[in-house]
C-alpha cells in the first residue's frame, strides 16, 4: 500500500492561517503587530530567494516587515551597530540575519550578538540552552526542526515510545531535532538515536526506525529497503541534482530537486513519507513566522 503523502504545502496553509486570525485579534485588542526584520548582507542568489520568500509571508500576515539589504563589505562591526540598533527597536520582535555570511565577518560573533528574546531563528547559544533543557524553558525552537515535529503531530503519527532515528548531526537540523524529540510532552517522548558519517552500519539503525528523520544532505542516501514497513520518514535533504526547462516561465531553467531518500521506492513501504520538494521546505518560513508571533505575545505579555 502506498504511504499517506505528508505535504508541508498543506500543513504550511493551516498554520498560516492560525498565525495571522492571531495576529489580526492581537491587533484588535492590543494595537500591536509582530515586528520582523531580515538582513541580508551580498546577493548570494539562495539567500536573496529564502530572504524574498520571508518578506513575502511577513506581509501576507500583516507583519511590521523590514528588509535591511547590506553590502557585502560592510565591516563586522557595522553589522554589529546595525543588530545593537534592532535590538534597542520595540517595534521588532525578531531580528534574522540570513546565513551564511561573507568570510570577513564571524558568524558566531554576530548570532551571538542577536537578543537572545528577538533570536527568532534559535541559534543563539541561550536558545540552544533553553531547548536543551526542554518544557516551559523553550522559547524558540529551530525553525526547520519545529516544523519536523509540526508535521509529524499534524499527521497523527505516536512520538511516545517511538524508535525515532536521526540521520545528520548538524546545529541546525540534526542534534535540536534529536533532543526535541526526547523531550517529555506531546509529539515527543521517543526513544532516539543519532546517525551520522563515522556511524558503522546506518542501514542498521534505519530499519529500525519507527520515525525516519533524514538530514545528512546526500541525495538518495536512505535506501527503500532501509525503511521500516509502516514508518513515518521525514526527509529534510534539498539537493539540487540538475535543471530543467521551466513549464511556468518557458525559456528558464529550473533546479531539479532530489531528497536524501528514494521517494518513489520509499512510499510503497513507508506508513507516511514528506515529498521533496513540497515536504519539510514549505515548514522553515512558517515556523520563523511563528516564533515572531511568540516573540511579540512574550514581550507584551500576552498569554
Ligand atoms: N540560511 C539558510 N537557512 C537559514 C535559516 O534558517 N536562517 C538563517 N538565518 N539563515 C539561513
Amino acid at each position: 500500500m502506498s504511504a499517506k503523502i505528508i505535504s508541508g504545502t498543506e500543513i504550511r496553509k493551516q498554520i498560516l492561517e492560525e498565525i495571522k486570525a492571531e495576529v489580526t485579534e492581537i491587533k484588535e485588542k492590543h494595537g500591536i503587530v509582530p515586528g520582523l526584520v531580515t538582513i541580508l548582507v551580498g546577493q548570494n542568489p539562495a539567500s536573496i530567494s529564502y530572504v524574498t520568500l520571508k518578506i513575502k509571508t511577513a506581509n501576507q500576515l500583516g507583519f511590521h516587515e523590514i528588509q535591511d539589504d547590506q553590502s557585502p563589505d560592510i565591516s563586522e562591526e557595522d553589522l554589529l551597530g546595525l543588530i545593537d540598533k534592532y535590538n534597542n527597536d520595540d517595534s521588532i520582535h525578531g531580528i534574522l540575519v540570513q546565513l551564511p555570511l561573507p568570510k570577513h565577518i564571524d558568524e558566531k560573533k554576530i548570532l551571538n550578538a542577536i537578543d537572545p528574546d528577538k533570536d527568532v531563528d534559535g541559534f543563539h547559544p541561550v536558545n540552544v540552552g533553553r531547548l536543551m533543557i526542554g518544557g516551559d524553558e523553550v522559547r524558540f525552537p529551530p525553525c526547520t526542526p519545529a516544523g519536523i515535529q509540526e508535521m509529524i503531530v499534524r499527521t497523527g503519527v505516536e512520538t511516545s515510545g517511538a524508535e525515532a532515528v536521526v540521520v545528520g548531526r548538524s546545529n541546525i537540523v540534526g542534534k535540536p531535532i534529536a533532543n526535541m524529540m526526547l523531550q517529555k510532552g506531546p509529539g515527543a517522548n521517543s526513544t532516539v538515536t543519532v546517525v551520522h558519517t563515522r556511524t558503522k552500519d546506518l542501514a542498521a539503525h534505519c530499519k529500525r526506525a519507527d520515525i525516519l528523520i533524514v538530514a545528512a544532505g546526500v541525495p538518495g542516501l536512505v535506501k527503500p529497503e532501509w525503511i521500516k514497513p509502516g514508518a513515518c520518514v521525514i526527509d529534510v535533504g534539498v539537493n539540487r541534482v540538475g535543471e530543467k526547462p521551466s513549464v511556468k516561465n518557458p525559456g528558464r531553467m529550473v533546479a531539479i530537486l532530489r531528497g536524501d531518500v528514494d521517494f518513489d521506492a520509499a512510499k510503497e513501504i513507508a506508513g507516511s513519507i514528506t515529498p521533496v520538494p513540497g515536504g519539510v521546505g514549505p515548514m522553515t518560513i512558517t515556523m520563523l513566522m511563528k516564533n515572531t508571533l511568540k516573540a511579540l505575545k512574550m514581550s507584551a505579555g500576552i498569554a
